[in-house]
């Protein structure tokens, strides 16, 4: 990034996500989404001395800037570049022995914000919207390479965009296309729609779509779910922050999944469970911020956490 400050990540659900994960149990505590930190340094202020925190990014920039920073000297933490849909791999041994887990999804004001990032329709620069900067196939590549059919579906399934045929094949027609500004004026001349101040941009749901295509931020978090019965010790919490639609809803399903007991009819009849629930779940149907934490950071405002037990 050029010499202007990088842009800061304000942690969301903050208190809401550590009291749900209590740390002060000791043990093993993960991060997955370690971004700027927030949520590592909130869990270390409340670990009691022994207790370990690993903190998970699959963004080399989010590593660099934790290894400069204090907290992470702390001999409580390590810090581990991967993506959490490897946690298995990472935990390898200790799998099966996690008190706490927290993964809040999606990328970080750093990754939106920062120059030369390529998340952006707020400037004009190389296309790339890579969380894992080592990834090689940025968006540009993805965009000029995938086909139509599929590009409207990834526009339609994740950015929930209803003219998604219309603006893919605006966008096969146009490439190859390098840039941001180009993607972003592709896309509104397609929706005959165009920025205006104070209104949400044109393109800010193909953008979302295509970013969460490059990133497969979907099987990520499908790969995370399946294992965490695996990687929590029985009584060990974990804490899902979601921030829209198709977030929610996988997460949510998941959630009632392995918090109900599943009968066969034969079961029923005997009130045994064929497969009984592995989880408990600790929040309901989700806490959202007040609205002062939504004053204080609107980019709160859809975030939803969700938290369940492992039973055992
Ligand atoms: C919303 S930010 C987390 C912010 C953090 N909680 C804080 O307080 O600063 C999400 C972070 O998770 C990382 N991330 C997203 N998907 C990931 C994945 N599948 N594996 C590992 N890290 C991921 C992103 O690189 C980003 O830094």
């Amino acid at each position: 990034m050029s010499g202007a400050a990088r842009p800061a990540h304000i942690p969301v659900l903050l208190h809401e996500s550590i009291d749900l994960l209590s740390p002060e149990r000791g043990g093993l505590f993960v991060d997955c989404t370690m971004g700027a930190g927030g949520h590592s340094m909130a869990l270390l202020q409340r670990l009691p001395e022994g207790a370990e925190l690993l903190c998970l990014d699959r963004d080399g920039r989010a590593h660099e800037a934790a290894q400069r920073a204090p907290w992470a000297d702390d001999r409580r933490v390590r810090l581990v570049r991967a993506a959490f849909g490897d946690l298995l791999e990472v935990l390898g041994d200790r799998c099966g022995q996690v008190t706490g887990l927290l993964a809040d999804l999606g990328p970080s004001s750093m990754q939106l914000d920062e120059e030369g990032r390529g998340f952006s329709f707020q400037r004009d620069e190389p296309l790339k919207m890579v969380m894992d900067g080592d990834q090689e196939a940025d968006a540009a590549t993805w965009l000029n390479e995938v086909s139509e059919a599929e590009l409207a579906d990834v526009l339609y399934q994740l950015g929930e965009e209803r003219q998604a045929r219309r603006v893919a094949g605006a966008i096969a027609r146009a490439r190859p296309l390098e840039r941001t500004g180009e993607l972003a004026e592709v896309i509104c001349r397609s929706l005959n729609r165009w920025p205006r101040p104070g209104k949400k941009h044109p393109a800010t749901q193909c953008f979302m779509a295509i970013r969460m295509a490059v990133n497969d931020e979907m099987g990520q978090l499908d790969r995370l779910m399946a294992g965490l019965e695996t990687a929590l010790a029985p009584g060990g919490i974990a804490g899902l922050i979601s921030f829209h639609g198709l977030e929610h809803r996988r997460v949510r399903r998941w959630v009632r999944k392995v918090c109900t007991d599943d009968y066969g009819p034969k079961e029923l009849a005997r009130r045994q469970p064929l497969v009984p629930a592995s989880f408990d779940n600790l929040t309901r149907r989700g806490l959202r911020p007040s609205p002062e934490e939504v004053d204080r950071n609107p980019r709160s405002r859809s975030a939803q956490l969700r938290g369940v037990r492992r039973r055992g």
